[in-house]
């Protein structure tokens, strides 16, 4: 019997249209023969639909009919229960017979409501095995400010940075000021914490520059990061696939910057980038550097992945000093734009293969969490004694 793959996209994030040009992706390279595959788009309401219609990246030119031609569902938060469900039930009672059972779900939401854990979590509700990093994995990796404590705690080379809340930068603005100029100095780059796409990152040469800048990142986030900026930057990304116990990397990739020189402020503030969107910009790959360097980027893309406890595919960016050669990692990208499976084709490993193995991987991790203890099967309210054997993480109902 095939097995049928659920796979999420678009969702109420800055790199909805991102999804689902990956999500489309993604769907063709699945191996139909292996495979069901069950488009299920969420749209910027947060609303889910599927239908054959959305596996054609053409048809969201109008989203209404798009629609029209699919049929909304939903799962419900029951642990077991892994049936996907008309919105609209038809029938005389009313009651909702399943469109569609599902084994496992890929989602390929990228930014706020997918990639940082909240939709995750969902799945982990309903018990569901999923594609990619856990809610715990996925939220550290959004969040700028967390990752990189997680990351420097575990002695990976992070830029030096000051962070704080809107709040604090309202009460204490002069001494988070004084604290920026001391320990990080000019140039800085300031960024929401939680953002992708380069929304609201600016750079500021001076105090005047910093206090404009950080004024418009708190328009996105409560938390805001200010970092030390890397002069005559060189990115490379790298791709790490598996989980925290057993992955490998990719080759390297570096983007190339369409040519023309663009400052800053057009760069990171002009809209004019998307690091997600890049599978229409050029890059290099594999990426030119010197054999010491390569061995050393994707030691520390492994060390990432495996630090933040990552599972599925994620890609790590990081950005390299061009005179000193220093490597800092910049950030994770827990579902990267298209899934980076171009970084695998160069590796040897098809697209195809990639969805294969996340199928795999989210299947072993199943049974790994199931072999755990979740609660007692004993009713400590109806018992005098100790509390004896244990629930497993099983499946409950289906
Ligand atoms: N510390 C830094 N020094 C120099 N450039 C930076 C620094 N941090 C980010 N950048 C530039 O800004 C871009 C976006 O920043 P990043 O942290 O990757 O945010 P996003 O999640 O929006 O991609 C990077 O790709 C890089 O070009
Ligand atoms: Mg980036």
């Amino acid at each position: 019997m095939k097995t049928t793959i659920a796979v999420f996209f678009g969702g109420r994030s800055t790199e909805h249209e991102i999804s689902v040009i990956s999500a489309n992706q993604a769907m063709a390279a699945i191996n139909d023969e292996l495979y069901d595959v069950v488009p299920v788009y969420i749209t910027k309401q947060g609303r889910w639909y599927t239908g054959e219609k959305l596996r054609d990246v053409k048809n969201y030119r109008n989203i209404d009919k798009l629609l029209a031609e699919c049929t909304e569902v939903y799962m419900r938060p029951v642990y077991g229960d892994y049936a996907l469900y008309p919105a609209k039930a038809k029938g005389l009672f009313g009651s909702a017979k399943p469109l569609a059972e599902i084994d496992v779900v890929i989602p390929v939401l990228h930014g706020s409501n997918g990639e940082d854990g909240i939709f995750e979590g969902v799945l982990e509700t309903i018990g569901i095995p999923y594609a990619g990093c856990n809610t715990l994995a996925s939220a550290n990796g959004m969040d700028k400010i967390t990752m990189k404590m997680i990351l420097a705690a575990d002695g990976i080379p992070v830029v030096d940075y000051v962070w704080f809340t809107d709040k604090q930068w309202f009460a204490r603005r002069d001494e988070l000021i004084a604290r920026i100029e001391e320990k990080l100095g000019y140039p800085v780059i300031v960024k929401p914490a939680n953002l992708g796409s380069s929304v609201g990152i600016g750079c500021a040469e001076n105090r005047e520059q910093l206090i404009a800048c950080i004024d418009d990142a708190r328009l996105y986030s409560t938390r805001i990061i200010v970092e030390d900026m890397v002069e005559n930057l060189q990115e490379i990304n790298c791709a790490v696939l598996g989980d925290a116990d057993e992955y490998v990397t990719s080759v390297l990739e570096e983007p190339i910057k369409s040519g023309e020189i663009l400052s800053y402020q057009d760069k990171y503030m002009g809209g004019t980038k998307d690091d997600r969107g890049m599978h229409a910009a050029k890059k290099r790959i594999p990426a030119d550097l010197p054999a010491d360097e390569t061995e050393r980027i994707r030691f520390l893309a492994g060390e990432t992945f495996r630090v933040l406890g990552c599972h599925g595919v994620s890609r790590v960016d990081v950005m390299v000093d061009g005179k000193t050669r220093d490597i800092y990692v910049n950030e994770i990208n827990t579902i990267p734009g298209s899934l980076s499976f171009y970084l695998w084709e160069a590796a040897g490993i098809k697209f195809s293969d990639l969805m294969d193995r996340l199928v795999k991987l989210a299947l072993k991790r199943k049974r790994e969490q199931s072999a755990k203890t979740v609660s007692y099967d004993a009713n400590i309210f109806a018992m005098g004694g100790g509390v004896k054997g244990g629930v497993k993480g099983a499946k409950g109902i289906k």
